[in-house]
């Protein structure tokens, strides 16, 4: 019995092999655990001597599957160690690294320049009511403003008949967010994306805006011409710029002034801050008594200018970008033309 299992342990190719010899000889109905099961029949004397026979056969069997159990481990790992291996002076597999969007970049580049400034970043909900979007900035229901917007309304419940919500076609509500929340004194910009149902070369119907308000006693017209000029000077590179005050209305703000920058268009590229035209790139004004109202700021004691210009407009300009669809089309081919991706 010792040299046939001994034997058979010798010659097993694997951990199965070994399994089957276990059970054969000691599983519960091995070959000596029935042998170890038949003690009880013996004499006494018997006993004694097969007895101890048999437990030190089985520990014997136990150990000679347990080394080469071992035994077979360390081959096996020898064997993938020979096997496995790495060519380490391959070249790498090239791998394209993300890039930022344009749009994005230009958000990072307007909110720096605006921090230096001393103005933080503030945020407001997309789809908005149709309070903050227009009456708390003195857009009345019936105003004409509203029409103009191409507003995109949201479906309301079966007999709710409270004013739909929008989305916002504006980043001007953040304003009255803003004024509530925190009060004056007051230096925020707002970033952020909205929609108006329009689509042609210059339009989508979801495009970026940037906000600014600033609040403070005796702010007037002159502190947002400096802090405008600023701006552009930082933003398109330029020493010296020159910009245009046009007087212009929007309901939120009194007086109102659109801003155009002195440029040129050479070959389709545009230089900023010299040449004959002029490029419109923002509206802006005097935030409206009404408007400080709503954002519970008392106009007695406190002024503010506001402005809103497009992020994608001044991406456009800064990279001779013609078609603002391209932004949203997702073309990698398209980003890496213009240096966004790599
Ligand atoms: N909200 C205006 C627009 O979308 C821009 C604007 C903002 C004008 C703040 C004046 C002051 O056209």
């Amino acid at each position: 019995l010792r040299q046939k299992y001994l034997a058979a342990t010798a010659d097993a190719a694997d951990e199965a092999a070994l399994e089957a010899i276990r059970v054969q000889a000691l599983g519960k109905k091995g070959e000596i655990s029935l042998k170890m099961r038949e003690l009880g029949k013996m004499t006494p004397e018997e006993r004694t001597t097969a007895g101890p026979a048999l437990n030190a056969l089985k520990d014997e069997i136990n150990s000679a599957l347990a080394a080469k159990r071992a035994a077979l481990g360390d081959a096996a790992l020898e064997a993938r160690l020979r096997d496995e291996w790495l060519d380490v002076t391959l070249p790498g597999r090239p791998r394209r690294t993300g890039t930022i969007h344009p749009i994005s970049q230009v958000t990072e580049e307007v909110t720096a320049i605006f921090a230096d400034m001393g103005f933080s970043v503030a945020e407001g909900p997309q789809i908005e009511s149709d309070w903050f979007n227009f009456d708390a900035l003195n857009i009345p229901g019936h105003h004409p403003a509203r029409a103009e917007m191409d507003t995109f309304y949201m479906a309301r419940a079966e007999g709710d008949d409270r004013p739909p919500h929008v989305l916002r076609t504006h980043t001007s509500p953040v304003q009255i967010r803003t004024m509530q929340e925190r009060g004056a004194p007051l230096r925020i910009i707002a970033p952020g994306r909205v929609y108006r149902c329009d689509y042609d070369q210059t339009h989508t119907p979801m495009f970026h805006q940037v906000e600014g308000l600033a609040l403070d006693k005796d702010l007037s017209m002159a502190n947002l011409k400096w802090v405008l000029e600023e701006f552009v000077r930082a933003f398109f590179e330029v020493d010296e710029v020159e910009l245009r005050f046009r007087a212009s209305h929007f309901p939120f703000t009194e007086p109102s002034a659109e801003v155009d920058i002195r440029c040129s268009w050479e070959g389709g590229q545009l230089r900023v801050g010299e040449g004959d035209d002029w490029l419109e790139i923002l509206g802006s004004g005097m935030v409206h008594p009404k408007v400080l109202a709503a954002g519970g700021i008392d106009a007695d004691t406190w002024q503010g200018f506001a402005f809103g210009m497009g992020i994608d407009r001044l991406a456009m300009l800064k990279y001779g970008i013609p078609d603002l669809r391209a932004f949203f089309d997702s073309d990698l081919r398209w980003l890496r033309h213009y240096g966004f991706a790599s």
